[in-house]
């Protein structure tokens, strides 16, 4: 746990991570993340709580393994690379030994990240995108066991950023570090983490495969972090809801409690209007409900479509691949993809 003026900004969080493996820590601005990846590296000081390396105790409230000997490699946003030394002497900052071998290593791991030929050059005749792989190189170049990484690819644009992810999860890989990667954007995580850990306020709400937080996430806030999510509300008699989409289960939920229905805008799929009637009700895609288009906007590969509800003028989010724009005012139906609904229970 760490507090600061009183108040816990980190709060019982229990982490591990793999041998070999690349964890995200991933949540929202502000919910501590740096702060967690400070304490591992010893930077700063927990107010409780323990940390352990292959087993050994780094960390608690009385000893303390300074940062220096945990093994630990460090990559933060604002990378800063020496401007006064070369790319290799960058590289080679945190090594021992004689000259002619930490030269080696330092042309070893240029080599990995593509840049050998910087060697002898200076930071600031590298773009962005190198001086990026410089860092990462500097960083790895003691071997540490555990990599922190903190917003490690925030500085670049996107593209660029996507080859950068992939070859330095390659380097990582081969170098068989453990990842630890802050980031508070989803895509980044779902691309390079074997497993997430997604932090909110202080605390670990959910740990998983990516697959697996997408797919079943603990909590609305959860599907939400991933996505645009559309909710219904309806209260629960013998384990079920009625809604206008139909019957949902509601297991485990006691009669006359609350839940909300939470799904994406992916799995809602739309059906013309013939007469007032929409599509027959079927097992996979329950009972259609019928709205008027609100607005219609072509996002790249897809289109979003809200709709207004005929059932209480609620806004529904659909989206669709390519370009589908139908007018305001046209009515259409709407199925959700009952097997992608996600029943939580409304805590009052
Ligand atoms: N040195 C400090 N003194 C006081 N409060 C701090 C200090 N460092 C961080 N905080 C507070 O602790 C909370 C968590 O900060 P932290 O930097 O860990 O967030 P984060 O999850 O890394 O956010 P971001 O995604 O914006 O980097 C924030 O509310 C922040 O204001
Ligand atoms: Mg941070």
């Amino acid at each position: 746990m760490r507090r600061y003026d009183g108040e816990a900004v980190v709060n019982d969080v229990s982490l591990s991570i793999q041998p070999g493996h690349v964890t995200c820590l991933l949540g929202p601005s502000g919910c501590g993340k740096s702060t967690t990846l400070r304490m591992i590296a010893g930077v700063e000081m927990q107010d409780s709580g323990t940390i352990h390396v292959d087993g050994h105790l780094i960390c608690d409230t009385v000893f303390r393994v300074p940062p220096e000997r945990r093994k630990i490699g460090l990559m933060f946003q604002d990378f800063a690379l020496f401007p006064h030394l070369s790319v290799g002497e960058n590289v080679a900052f945190g090594l021992k030994g004689a000259g002619a071998e930490k030269r080696r290593r330092a042309l070893d791991l240029l080599d990995r990240v593509g840049l050998a030929h910087f060697i002898d050059e200076y930071p600031h005749q590298l773009s962005g995108g190198e001086q990026q792989r410089v860092a990462l190189a500097r960083a790895l170049a003691p071997k540490p066991r555990i990599m922190l990484m903190d917003e490690p690819f925030s500085g670049l644009d996107n593209r660029l950023r996507d080859g950068i992810r992939d070859e330095t999860l390659d380097v990582l890989k081969e170098e068989g570090a453990s990842v630890l990667l802050v980031t508070h954007e989803p895509e980044e995580a779902m691309r390079m983490a074997d497993e997430i850990a997604l932090m909110r306020a202080g605390k670990i709400v959910q740990r998983g495969a990516p697959y697996n937080i997408y797919n079943a996430p603990a909590d609305k806030a959860a599907v939400a972090f991933f996505s645009d999510i559309n909710t219904l509300r309806g209260k629960v008699q013998g384990a079920l809801t009625d809604t206008p989409f139909g019957r949902f289960l509601a297991p485990g939920v006691p009669d006359g409690a609350s839940v909300e229905i939470v799904f994406r805008p992916q799995h809602v799929s739309i059906d013309f209007d013939r007469d007032g009637r929409g599509p027959n009700p079927t097992v996979i895609a329950g009972t259609p409900a019928r709205g008027l288009v609100e607005r219609a906007r072509f996002m790249g590969s897809e289109s979003l479509i809200e709709f207004r509800m005929d059932y209480d003028d609620t806004i529904l989010k659909a989206t669709v691949p390519n370009v589908f724009l139908p007018k305001p005012g046209t009515p259409l139906w709407l199925s959700v993809r009952r097997d992608r609904c996600f029943v939580f229970p409304v805590r009052s």
